[in-house]
């Protein structure tokens, strides 16, 4: 696929359904009601002269270039901002309009500097394609009276360029900033001639609000707005749509390239889960792919202590093994496994938990989905009876009332986010549960209607209290319940939240929300309308995440808020592939499509289909096969794109574990934390560089496309088949769509799904099958997956992370949109000058008793053990709370976060560690130790490159 321009409609699809027929210079047409004359013409193939629309906002009407002629009216109307109507009739090219057109270019071009020839978007500029599709050839007012050309450029964003004397004043950036992301960021400042775009008050664009998400330099039609990589480098003259690798919203992008170089990611418009839309981590941060701390050559060392020396990749190979090969010939069969990634593909995922069960002949495989949305895959199967969200993104369009619990969507989830933020403008309720003030709570032209600031490790308490309300007050949607649930577990359910100790009196005390708080919250969810819960890690990383997402989705049940448009239960996905890491059967129990190894049917026909007995007992989880290292047992580990020491509870332990095993082989781009205890290295390849397929949030599968050959020289999929035929377990394909074949074949909710179709499609959300060839956007429409929905009791438990007086303060953490988790990727990008290090919020009053100052360093301690990281005063956090991001290596927050975790699926309980918080004078101990350590690793390793 190979496309730069996309058509540009002018002005948004209408998705009214009454059609309306008019004529358009001689020819019928019929377009939905409520669709401008501009884009009917262009439906028609007729495409009027614009320069200040463009469809992804709304007509504004400013540049008087989209005149037009309706038969028996008056006046030239511009066809951006006019709506059909039945039955007109329409002239696009008059001779009046044609001088009318010329008269207002000639006004455009008298004010711009025409250095055409040596400007960035030569060949990618409307007003010199404008210029000339009205055919102006002549300026009557010359270039030399009052004009901009001079005016000074703002380069301070590091993406971008903003040159004020090329703008020309369509506020077409204006309304993308508001409309599409939803910041408000841009303003025109001045009147007339004054005129000009201004982020802010006048600021430049890095200190004002901008988030950088680009919609603006998308949107503008000339070079004022421009990509500093497009400036370098020069216009794109191909390109290909693939999928961000960041988060699990799904963006899909063009990229665009020069030859084998790629200029720049442009948001497609056509990608279901982002329609046009982008946040500054997938549009501009992809320099990591190119970085010089990547890591090209296979390395291995006999001790984690040798320096690393670069082999071939067949010695790497070989080696690894014959190392697999020896420590399970001396410790048996179990006594090594593998961890998938959910950076990785769909594809690259299946193989390596098959190279597990079937090469290494064993269930020993987990993924980093156990430590963040393993208790959504409990809790909605469940429930529901399937581990994924209900809802498409779309859906929201149709929410009257949205609740966000242990979630921060705009910086989590950006262009979700925005999409929220849109509806909520357009009047939508809000109802937001989160220990701090997050951005959705108060942000321009959005307030939400309940904030429910609870004590961090009381969901479960908080969303049975809302769930008391509605059974006593009787606000159950009972239709629905008697048609589509169980009654007994309702009934028992019913029972239960009824009790007194759930109202929300009675939990006051425990969650901190004030009662008449959660009635009203309760009362909004139940009888606001369409009614649609999403949820982040602020849900399942506790000690009781699995009950949360069930008692969520009871909530759902209870109130007929599930099977349709504008509801559901939707879990925000963190990763970009973390759905389709776990239906690949990433975890130690379950087969892809989330079928137990137990199971003889299913192990039957992957007995079958890999041509090997296969193990009926579940492996080890992640924390598991820690312990048995530690014990002895466990000593050999494949970690494919994870980055355990860094990213899992308990950085101690985890380290402990690594250390005890005999060969770790890490396959990534970079030497990671986890490589720092590895005995191989195999460099990874990015999501340029090999074709496949994410799965996001919403179960949509989507493909990634290669636009450039691996700098490592293989896919990772393809070094897994590697490592497979050396273990003596060959495996055959020729490309990821072999492998998507045999997935198809294997799994029942994947069997409709193909590379070919997804070509035709675009993406498609699983279940895709018989009955739903095209895929499946809404979930449980009619019947639950499992049949009848099942009501489950959700008893709070407080969690074992108890406040006291060594450690009265409860650490919460999160995320920032500029970096991303460990920061791996993003940390090797510009982004890092939005956040150069973690910081940890305290609110005043426990600063102020603790003696610390705005930008102070503090030490944070837990039982687990203790960092250093500055403070940053804010009422964000209610007082008793503190939070942290955890994207620098050298704050490792997961320092201090201790091992209790999810009581059905281990998911650890990052939400909560109870703190103290004192005074310190700059890193500890252990963290001068790391960055001597991380200097040590570095110089090695350029040693060994050398
Ligand atoms: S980059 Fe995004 S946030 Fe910044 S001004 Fe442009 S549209 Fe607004
Ligand atoms: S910066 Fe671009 S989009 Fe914004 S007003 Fe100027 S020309 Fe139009
Ligand atoms: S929202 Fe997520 S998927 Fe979309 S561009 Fe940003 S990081 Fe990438
Ligand atoms: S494109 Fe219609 S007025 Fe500018």
């Amino acid at each position: 696929m190979s496309l730069i321009h996309e058509i540009d409609y002018g002005t948004p699809l209408s998705k009214a359904e009454k059609m309306v027929t008019l004529t358009i210079d001689g020819e019928r047409i019929t377009v939905p009601e409520g669709t401008s004359i501009m884009r009917a013409a262009m439906d028609a193939g007729n495409a009027i002269p614009k320069l200040c629309a463009t469809d992804s906002v709304e007509a504004y009407g400013s540049c008087r270039l989209c005149l037009i002629e309706i038969e028996g009216r008056n006046g030239t109307p511009a066809s951006c901002t006019t709506p059909v109507q039945e039955g007109i009739v329409v002239k696009t090219q008059t001779p009046r309009l044609k001088q009318l057109r010329k008269g207002v270019m000639e006004l455009y071009i008298s004010d711009h500097p025409l250095d055409c020839l040596t400007c960035s978007a030569n060949g990618d500029c409307e007003l010199q394609e404008q210029a000339g599709v009205v055919g102006l050839r002549e300026v009557r007012y010359g270039y030399e009276g009052d004009n901009h050309i001079v005016s000074k450029k703002d380069e301070s964003n590091p993406y971008f360029t903003y040159d004020p004397s090329k703008c020309i004043v369509c506020s077409r950036c204006v309304r993308a900033c508001e409309e599409v992301q939803g910041t408000f960021a841009l303003t025109i400042s001045g009147r007339g001639f004054e005129s000009r775009v201004s982020p802010g008050m006048n600021e430049a664009f890095i200190t004002s609000e901008c988030v950088s998400c680009g919609a603006c330099v998308q949107a503008c039609p000339t070079a004022t707005l421009m990509e500093k990589s497009v400036i370098d480098i020069g216009t794109p003259e191909h390109s290909k749509v693939t999928t961000c690798a960041y988060c699990g919203v799904g963006c899909t992008f063009k990229a665009e390239m020069r030859g084998d170089e790629l200029v720049r990611m442009v948001p497609y418009k056509d990608g279901k889960a982002n329609h046009g839309h982008s946040c500054v981590k997938g549009r501009f941060a992809y320099g990591y792919a190119q970085h010089r701390d990547r890591i090209l050559k296979p390395m291995i060392r006999a001790k984690i202590t040798d320096p690393w020396r670069e082999v071939s990749w067949e010695e790497a190979i070989e080696y690894t093994a014959s190392e697999f090969k020896r420590i399970q010939a001396k410790h048996g069969r179990s006594s090594i496994g593998g961890i998938t990634s959910s950076r990785c593909t769909n594809e690259e995922t299946y193989l390596v938990q098959k190279l597990v069960r079937a090469g290494f002949g064993n269930n020993n495989v987990d993924t980093c989905a156990r430590v963040c949305h393993s208790p959504t895959g409990y809790g909605l199967k469940t429930t529901f009876g399937t581990s994924a969200g209900t809802q498409d993104f779309d859906s929201v369009d149709y929410s009257d009332v949205i609740f966000v619990i242990g979630a921060n969507p705009t910086d989590g989830h950006p262009v979700f986010g925005s999409r929220m933020k849109k509806r909520l403008r357009q009047g939508a309720r809000l109802i937001v549960a989160d220990p701090r003030r997050i951005d959705l709570v108060k942000s321009p032209h959005i307030r939400a209607d309940h904030h429910l600031p609870l004590k961090p490790g009381t969901n479960v308490a908080l969303v049975t209290a809302l769930a008391h309300v509605i059974v006593t007050e009787d606000l159950v949607d009972h239709a629905f319940v008697r048609e589509r649930a169980y009654l007994d577990t309702f009934n028992d359910w019913a029972a239960f939240v009824a009790e007194e100790r759930h109202s929300p009196e009675a939990t006051e005390l425990v969650t901190g929300v004030p009662a008449n708080l959660v009635r009203e919250a309760a009362r909004l969810y139940a009888t606001g309308g369409n009614a649609a819960i999403y949820y982040g890690l602020g849900v399942t990383e506790h000690s009781q995440g699995s009950t949360t997402v069930m008692a969520i989705a009871n909530l759902a049940m209870a109130t007929g808020n599930i099977g349709r448009e504008g509801v559901g239960v939707n879990p925000l996905r963190g990763q970009n592939n973390v759905q389709g890491s776990c239906d690949m059967g990433s975890f130690p129990h379950e087969y892809p499509g989330y079928r137990h190894v137990s199971q003889d049917d299913t192990r039957e026909l992957f007995e079958k289909l890999w041509g090997v007995p296969l193990d009926p007992e579940p492996g080890l989880r992640i924390p598991n096969m820690l312990d048995a290292a530690v014990d002895g047992t466990f000593l050999g580990l494949y970690v494919q794109g994870e980055d355990i020491a860094q990213s899992d509870p308990d950085a101690k332990h985890v380290i402990g574990g690594l250390k005890a095993m005999e060969c770790v082989v890490v396959q990534d781009l970079f030497l990671n934390e986890t490589a720092n205890y590895a005995h191989i290295f195999l460099p990874g390849c990015s999501f340029l560089e090999k074709d496949g397929t994410f799965t996001n949030a919403e179960r949509r599968i989507q493909r990634i496309r290669k636009v450039m050959a691996p700098k490592n020289g293989y896919a990772d999929w393809e070094v897994t088949l590697m490592i497979a035929k050396a273990m003596g377990y060959e495996m055959d394909y020729n490309h990821p769509s072999e492998i998507m074949d045999e997935i198809a074949g294997a799994t029942p909710s994947f069997s409709g799904v193909s590379f070919a179709k997804l070509e035709t499609l675009g993406s498609i959300q699983w279940p895709c099958n018989e009955e739903a060839p095209e895929g499946t956007p809404t979930m449980h429409i009619g019947e639950f997956v499992r049949g009848k929905g099942n009501f489950v009791i959700t008893e709070y438990v407080g969690t074992d992370e108890k406040v006291g007086p060594r450690f009265p303060l409860l650490l919460t953490t999160g995320r920032i949109l500029s970096q991303y988790n460990v920061g791996a990727q993003t940390r090797r990008t510009e982004n890092s000058r939005w956040h150069e290090e973690d910081r940890l919020e305290i609110h005043p009053i426990d600063a102020e008793d603790r003696g610390v100052r705005d930008g102070d360093w503090v030490m944070l301690r837990s039982r687990a053990g203790e960092t250093s990281l500055r403070a940053l005063i804010t009422d964000r956090v209610a007082p008793g709370v503190v939070y942290t991001t955890f994207h620098h290596p050298n704050t490792q927050a997961n320092v201090i976060t201790t091992d209790f975790s999810d009581w059905a699926t281990n998911c650890p309980e990052y939400k909560v560690t109870a703190v103290q918080i004192s005074p310190s004078n700059g890193p500890s101990a252990w963290q001068e130790e790391y960055e001597e350590h991380s200097q040590l690793s570095r110089r090695i390793t350029a040693e060994a490159a050398e």
